[in-house]
């Protein structure tokens, strides 16, 4: 991994272009400063690459479009630790291994049931995977391992933590996980205590082929700042997790669960985007720092959407295709110099709803396939680390005296 300090490497010269167009100098000093980093490379990845131009999403070179369709999670999973698609027998060795890691110890369930109800799904997430990293051994410095057993274990537990509190947080007993269920089934089985159809189980799949990973966002930059300075996987995670909760990343998925009860029929969505943009506001689950044109997974996700509709209720998905024909035609009213299209997070809403989810439970199912990507970066970041340790321009007052208690007058003068 190459970091440099302030004048970064970009993209290539047209990204650097578009960059410093848009960014804010904080000085004279003539350093430019990427707020948000956005074009800017901060180091490198096999794991997957977003080509935000043309709309592409790739897994270690296979397109998604081929992997969603024809892969299961769990070789996904494989895929992304490994470096390789799996055979069978190596297909059958992981899921073998996942199952067997479901459980959770005790005391995390106890502690889930001490807490209170109203608590955010996202909030207990991040807790719980945190005191995971209580019950594995450390060495004499306080250090973990950190290898690929210890990301396929928090790849198993990370819906069984979801999934106990779902159900806990409604006032139910959790179910103990299965071992002869896959990934998505298990997920749903823990969630409804019914092993679900195939319809249900192929589309929570095809969910979590979609969500595993996808370069440099947020959480997953988070989760390689927290493994550079070398603490171990769980801290990764949790670093992970606490940045995927805010609005402008997976956040957004229960956000757009939230707007699509209040446009509440089809009928509604163009006067809802009207107001929305008159505020000042965002349209939830459009828009992508990456993708300029539709995010390449909302199309498999908007398929699933209408499918599981069709099998239950189509007012969610109806509402949903609405939205997104409203926020295209006004956003290109009054933002026409913009590109911004339905992201990953817009269909998720319409198809979890089909599943059966509430709002609140959105964004702790992307991590449910999230974490694949986050411990494979975590992986990849320890096999060649270099500390992440970027620079800010100083934009404070210059050096000057220090004032002694008694001359501060409390308004910064002497
Ligand atoms: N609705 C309306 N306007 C938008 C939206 C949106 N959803 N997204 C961006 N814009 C506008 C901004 O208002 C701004 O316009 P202006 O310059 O006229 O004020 C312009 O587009 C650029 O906005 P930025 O915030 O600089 O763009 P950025 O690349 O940082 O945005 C982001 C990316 C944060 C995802 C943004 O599109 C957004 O807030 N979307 C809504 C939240 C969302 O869906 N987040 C999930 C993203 S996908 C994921 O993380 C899994």
């Amino acid at each position: 991994m190459v970091l440099r300090p302030a004048h970064v490497c970009h993209a290539s010269s047209r990204r650097a272009k578009l960059s410093s167009q848009r960014s804010k100098p904080l000085s004279t000093t003539g350093i430019v400063v990427d707020r948000g980093l956005e074009g800017v490379i901060v180091g490198s990845t096999l794991l997957s690459n977003v080509e935000g131009k043309e709309g592409r999403l790739t897994y270690r070179g296979y397109d998604i479009h081929d992997l969603a369709p024809h892969a299961c999670f769990e070789e996904v999973v494989h895929l992304l630790l490994y470096g390789h698609l799996p055979t069978k027998d190596e297909l059958e060795s992981l899921k073998v291994e996942l199952g067997a890691h479901r459980m959770l110890p005790e005391p995390l369930i106890t502690a889930m049931q001490s807490t209170p109800k109203h608590a955010w799904p996202m909030d207990v997430l991040r807790t719980i995977v945190s005191g995971l990293g209580l019950f594995v051994d450390v060495d004499q410095t306080g250090a973990h391992t950190s290898d690929v057993h210890t990301a396929i274990e928090l790849v198993a537990k990370v819906p069984t933590i979801v999934a106990t509190w779902d159900r806990i947080h409604r006032g139910m007993e959790p179910i103990e996980p299965r071992t002869d269920l896959s990934q998505a089934a298990n997920f749903l089985y823990m969630c409804r205590d019914t092993v679900p159809d195939r319809v249900a189980e192929d589309a929570m799949d095809m969910y979590l082929v979609l969500l595993a990973d996808h370069s440099f966002n947020a959480s997953t930059f988070s989760a390689r700042v927290t493994a550079s300075t070398k603490a171990d996987m769980y801290a990764a995670v949790t670093a992970a997790i606490a940045t995927l909760e805010g609005e402008a990343h997976g956040g957004a998925a229960s956000a757009v669960g939230r707007v699509l009860l209040e446009v509440g029929k089809p009928e509604r969505a163009e006067t809802y985007v009207r107001e929305v943009l008159a505020r000042g506001q965002r349209i939830m689950g459009m828009g992508h720092r990456e993708y300029k044109v539709r995010d390449p997974r909302a199309q498999h996700l908007e398929t699933v959407a209408r499918k599981l509709g069709e099998a239950t209720d189509p007012k969610w998905y109806e509402i949903a295709r609405a939205l997104e024909e409203a926020s295209n035609k006004v956003l290109k009213e009054t933002k026409p110099d913009r590109s911004i299209y339905a992201n990953v997070d817009f269909y998720t809403a319409p198809l979890f709803y089909s599943l059966g989810f509430s709002g609140d439970e959105f964004t702790p199912i992307f991590a449910c396939g999230r974490i694949a990507g986050w411990t494979a970066h975590v992986l990849e970041q320890l096999s060649n680390n270099r500390l992440i340790r970027p620079q800010a321009q100083y934009a404070g007052p210059p050096v000057h005296p220090f004032e002694p208690i008694e001359r501060r007058t409390g308004n910064g003068k002497t």
